[in-house]
């Protein structure tokens, strides 16, 4: 694909779409991914609900189906079997009646409904629905805080790097050292066999990943027991955004449904978790950064999680810090936004979310960025976004200093994004 044509690039991204569709779910891409992920499908949503409304409910609402008993939205729903990914069901042994992961996903579902409700055509239709996912998504928010964030200090932990979304982030690196690999049982990664093992987490990483899962399913994955039992557990800035936004958009979905307990337990929770966030700021790197939650202290490592708080209502001051560090790394990089800062010796271009461009991140960066009135930095992001996709396809990430498409190909939730930035461009 070389030109920018938006009804070409449209018509290509519902292709994608379709393709990664299975009724009433869509798979991330065909292969590498072949079942449910969370926030993949929530996002793909909106791009869903420009061509097909229903479609894009019944996509979240297959997701919350397979909620658990506690509260908690697993990571990924094992829908249909397949011996193409690792670890499969079997190793993460949470019996649930179709299985699921054991640990969750950045929670953008209130954000997501709450759009979809916003932009509905069919505004009755949209209220029967978001009324039959308002309170799931509530227990959702209430578990998070619950579970992990015991001591209330307004900001939940991660327990396992692949919660974040961003798997093998610089941001873990330290903290990953405490997590032990022994004992891990032999298993044969997938991944490496769909991708390129150089753009994929190294090996060392990958036996933490499954050290943490076989520890938490010895505990029976009681997430009463997880936060303080596990060594890993970090406080991410972009998460809690996320979090503390889909508090904030439930809270008004509720209000216009006529909810008012909901809307006020979202909105208190919100309000705590911004006053929290503060302590996340380093004026150094001018945007926020991770906290061990281990051991109290910030984690230097200058990531694209750190900017995405701005998705949540940040002041002011910190936007515009956070608009003028994604200005200073396009200065570094062809196409914004790196998943790390180029600066930094550490940053991978090739490597996942060492380095990459997302286009998920950039739509949510962007709309945060607009939100605070950041408009021109907003508007290079799309731009750069759109360039990605004329140069290189519906990848699943893209080296930010060539644009080479990296990882997947086809990818659901790219696709998803383009419709959205295409949309948007013709309001
Ligand atoms: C990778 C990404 C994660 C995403 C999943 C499916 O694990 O890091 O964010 O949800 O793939 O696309």
């Amino acid at each position: 694909m070389t030109s920018l044509d938006p009804a070409k690039v449209y018509d290509h991204a519902l292709e994608v779409l379709k393709e990664n569709d299975r009724g009433t779910y869509t798979v991330p891409t065909k292969g590498l991914y072949p079942f449910q992920w969370n926030w993949d499908s929530c996002l793909t949503a909106l791009g869903q609900s420009h061509y097909d409304e229903g479609r894009a409910w019944t996509e979240i609402e297959t997701l919350f189906a397979h909620q658990w008993p506690d509260g908690m939205v697993p990571h990924i729903v094992f829908h249909v079997y397949s011996d193409g990914y690792f670890p499969g069901p079997d190793v993460w042994g949470t019996n649930r009646p179709t299985a699921t992961s054991g640990i969750t996903q950045p929670p953008v579902a209130g954000f997501a409904i709450r759009r979809l409700y916003d932009r509905a055509k069919d505004k009755a239709a949209a209220a029967e629905r978001a009324r039959g996912l308002l309170a799931k998504v509530d227990a959702w928010h209430e578990w998070f805080y619950a579970n992990r964030d015991p001591r209330s200090e307004g900001l939940v932990a991660i327990l396992h790097p692949w919660e974040s979304g961003r798997d093998n982030s610089i941001d873990w690196d330290e903290a990953f050292e405490r997590v032990p690999t022994e004992g891990v049982a032999p298993y044969t990664r997938r991944d490496t066999q769909h991708a390129d093992p150089a753009h994929r987490p190294t090996k060392a990483q990958y036996d933490r990943y499954l050290w943490l899962v076989e520890h938490f399913r010895a505990l029976g994955w009681d997430n009463s027991r997880l936060h303080d039992a596990s060594p890993f557990q970090v406080v991410d800035p972009g998460f809690n955004a996320i979090l503390i936004r889909s508090c904030t958009d439930l809270a008004d979905l509720a209000d216009a449904l006529g909810e008012p307990a909901i809307a006020a337990a979202n909105r208190a929770r919100a309000a705590k978790g911004l006053a929290a966030l503060g302590s996340l700021w380093s004026a150094a790197h001018s945007q926020y950064v991770c906290q061990d939650r281990t051991t109290g202290m910030l984690i230097d490592s200058a990531s694209i999680g750190g900017l995405l708080a701005v998705f949540a209502a940040i002041p002011a001051e910190q936007a515009r810090g956070i608009a003028r560090t994604i200005e200073r790394q396009a200065g570094l990089v062809k196409y914004i936004v790196p998943s790390h800062d180029p600066a930094d010796t550490r940053f991978e271009a090739k490597r996942y979310w060492r380095g990459p461009a997302w286009l998920v991140m950039n739509y949510m960066i962007a709309d945060g960025l607009k939100a605070a009135g950041e408009t021109e930095i907003a508007a290079r992001i799309v731009e750069s976004s759109l360039e990605l996709i004329a140069r290189s396809g519906f990848a699943e990430y893209y080296d930010p200093l060539t644009g080479e498409p990296c990882g997947g190909g086809r990818f659901t939730w790219t696709a998803a994004m383009v419709i959205e930035f295409v949309e948007q461009g013709r309001r």
